[in-house]
């Protein structure tokens, strides 16, 4: 098992990495916060098919209450979380209440949202279930709940007390959603870290067939990269936006796609294809560099086609930059390891490579949307 310590405004909490974490009969109970007065664990109904048996004797000893909801991402909203803080308030949930969050990026956003706000704040751990919850959205405090006029309008910074990620998890996490975090792991190596990168060239195969003991080394990895980077900077004022490396365009492409045809990873992954095309072009970036993440992000597996017309991400990207007084920020790496916030992007050049955008992958690499893989 592997321990790191985020540091946040909050309070610094630890997140604890390793397979079998969750299987280990009473263990987690033993790694919650001090003196509950009750410990609520706040699941949904998949995560539970797989994992109840295992979080219930892994939490017995605090004699856990269940609260069960509907963690598709049209069911994150306020509504769920009335629904969860009612039931705290008839389970007896008190401020001394420690919930734990076991799912994946809907379960932890919504509870962590529930934790922020019920009583003023109560006690929070994760344990997160998915690739992209266990390296990117357990980490950093961001929680929230969409509005039908958009994605995480309504939210908070709240930090857990504890994170436990435990990659064995992963084994029954649905291929197409574990290929989409895997997008999420090649932007921390492309961002931050070349031997991240270098280990991923070597064992995607091993990865991309959920290899016990890559994906354990790599779940760590990139916890421990995202840790670091919102330690040093929790409200997004500089750092963090490195972070958003393939989002620029990844974002307008789940919006302009309605958030249906695409899932976030894998509009991230077209999103870095995109920045690296734009580097690249601009001379920031080598050929070979530039061809390296491509590979990269090619051998995950086959990426759903690009749903929409290049005009209607351009309009997305529009409506963006307007919404952040008239700058767009490009994250552009430099080179495997090492990325930089750019401005200065002409709109002529973002139009020339969104149009040559679907031939910056191998057709063999493309598949309709929705396509089962
Ligand atoms: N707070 C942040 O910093 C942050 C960062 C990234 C993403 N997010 C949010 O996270 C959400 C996406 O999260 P996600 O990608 O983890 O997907 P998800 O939470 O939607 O889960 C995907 C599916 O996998 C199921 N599932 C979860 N764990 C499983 C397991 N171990 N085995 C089998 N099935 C399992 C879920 O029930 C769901 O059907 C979005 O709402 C996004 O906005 C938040
Ligand atoms: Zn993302």
């Amino acid at each position: 098992m592997k321990r790191f310590v985020i540091r946040s405004s909050g309070g610094d909490y630890p997140l604890l990495c390793g397979r079998g974490l969750v299987r280990r009969g009473g263990w987690l109970a033993r790694q919650l916060p001090d003196d509950p007065s009750g410990v609520f664990l706040l699941s949904s109904p998949t995560v539970w098919r797989h994992w109840g048996r295992a979080l219930t004797s892994a939490l017995a000893p605090a004699r856990p209450r269940r609260i069960l909801f509907d963690d598709r991402e049209v069911a994150k909203n306020l509504q769920t979380v009335e629904g969860i803080a009612r039931q705290l308030v008839r389970g007896g949930g008190d401020r001394g209440a420690v919930l734990v969050a076991a799912g994946g990026g809907v379960v932890g956003d919504v509870a962590g949202f529930v934790a922020a706000s019920y009583m003023r704040g109560v006690r929070l751990v994760h344990i997160p279930s998915t690739l992209v919850a266990q390296v990117d959205s357990s980490i950093g405090g961001k929680t929230g709940v969409n509005l039908r006029e958009g994605k995480n309008l309504v939210g908070a910074f709240y930090p857990p007390r504890l994170v436990v990620a435990d990659p064995d998890m992963l084994a029954t996490l649905d291929d197409r959603q574990f290929r989409s975090g895997l997008y999420e792991v090649v932007k921390y190596a492309v961002i931050s870290d070349p031997l991240l990168f270098d280990v991923l060239e070597r064992t995607l195969g091993r990865m991309t067939r959920r290899d016990g003991s890559a994906l354990d080394w790599v779940v760590a990895r990139c916890a421990r990269a995202k840790g670091e980077i919102v330690g040093r900077d929790e409200r997004e004022s500089g750092l963090r936006q490195v972070l958003n490396f393939g989002h620029t365009v990844g974002h307008a492409l789940e919006a302009a796609s309605g958030y249906r045809r695409l899932l976030h990873g894998e509009a991230v992954g077209w999103g870095m294809l995109a920045a690296v095309e734009i580097a690249r072009e601009l001379g920031r970036l080598s050929q070979a560099q530039a061809n390296r993440v491509a590979a990269l992000v090619a051998g995950i597996g086959r990426l759903p086609r690009i749903p929409v017309a290049p005009a209607a991400i351009l309009a997305r990207l529009h409506a963006d930059k307007k919404a952040r007084a008239g700058r767009l920020r490009w994250v552009l790496p430099r080179r495997v390891g090492e990325v930089e916030i750019a401005e200065d992007v002409p709109l002529a050049l973002v139009r020339e490579v969104l149009n040559r955008l679907p031939r910056l992958l191998p057709a063999a690499r493309q598949s309709s949307a929705g396509e089962a893989r």
